[in-house]
């Protein structure tokens, strides 16, 4: 039987939806992101990745993660985001619902190489794996932005021969937003890679995306969407109103700064169309 990440993303095909994929931080930002999955009745990808893995360890992460989860009735999947080799190693003896491998900053053949050998190992334990294709820049950076899309012909090769279960593409995002006009997503690029990828594309870095070139991304394949920048200046935006009242305790603070990220997630949700796929 399939596994519950890939069995949420077939339904989303199915669907023309994509599922939400966000990262926790802490405590409150998890819960955060398990009240929205409540309240919208979503499946949610817990995302633990490249902020909170240097603060606290993937271990401590895991089991911050699982502990609030368990104690939600949200419908979840742990989930590694941007996993360098030895930590997919340690996710999978962890128990992690689903991994992404992030072997994007290596040439071609060294990037299917090792991701084949991180899809072979983790389906031995029934685990999907989600790796990358291009890279995809941060919000500060000034790139040639053609120079970093994923070539088509290169992820037909890499889905083949890797055997992994998505693929996260590079087509116009960034991770982080921009105070200036995003760039358009390369929605053509997508279609393409789709026609000629069997697995679910995911797009990265959905913050600052205008939800009208989000619409047209699920439209031509995308059907897992990361977003943590959008959420985290939700969670800030609600620190700085409490603590605009005058002193605060900190508790108070971070209660505000949980029910704003759980709104925003809920939108999220919402615009991504996952919103009531968990209802009944
Ligand atoms: O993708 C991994 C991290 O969540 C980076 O997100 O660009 O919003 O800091 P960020
Ligand atoms: P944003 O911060 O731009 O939403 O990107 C998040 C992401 O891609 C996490 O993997
Ligand atoms: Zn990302
Ligand atoms: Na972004």
């Amino acid at each position: 039987t399939e596994s519950k990440p890939l069995q949420w993303l077939q339904q989303a095909r199915d669907g023309g939806y994509a599922v939400g994929a966000f990262n926790v931080h802490n405590d409150e930002t998890t819960q955060a992101l398990l009240l929205a999955a409540e309240q919208a009745q979503s499946p949610v990808f817990l995302q633990i990745g490249r902020a909170v893995v240097p603060h606290m360890g993937l271990r401590k992460a895991w089991e911050m993660t699982v502990r609030n989860a368990r104690e939600s009735d949200a419908d979840y999947v742990v989930h590694l985001d941007h996993g360098p080799y030895d930590e997919v190693l340690e996710a999978i003896r962890l128990g992690f619902d689903s991994i992404m491998y992030d072997g994007a900053h290596l040439p071609f053949e060294e990037n299917i190489a090792t991701t084949r050998k991180v899809v072979q190992l983790a389906h031995e334990y029934g685990i999907p794996v989600e790796a990358e294709l291009g890279r995809i820049p941060d919000a500060d950076e000034h790139i040639e932005w053609g120079s970093y899309y994923t070539d088509v012909d290169e992820a037909e090769r890499f889905v083949a021969e890797t055997g992994v279960d998505m693929l996260a593409i590079s087509a116009g995002v960034m991770h982080g937003t921009t105070a200036g006009e995003p760039q358009p997503l390369a929605i053509d690029l997508i279609a393409r890679i789709r026609d000629v990828v069997p697995v679910p594309l995911v797009l990265h870095g959905a913050s600052g995306v205008p939800d009208a070139q989000m619409h047209a991304a699920i439209g031509v394949g995308v059907h897992k969407l990361n977003a943590d920048t959008d959420l985290r200046l939700a969670f800030r935006g609600g620190l700085e109103e409490a603590f605009g009242e005058g002193d605060r305790q900190l508790e108070y603070a971070l209660l505000r700064g949980r029910d704003r990220m759980a709104a925003a997630t809920v939108a999220k949700m919402r615009a991504y169309g996952c919103a009531g796929a968990t209802a009944g």
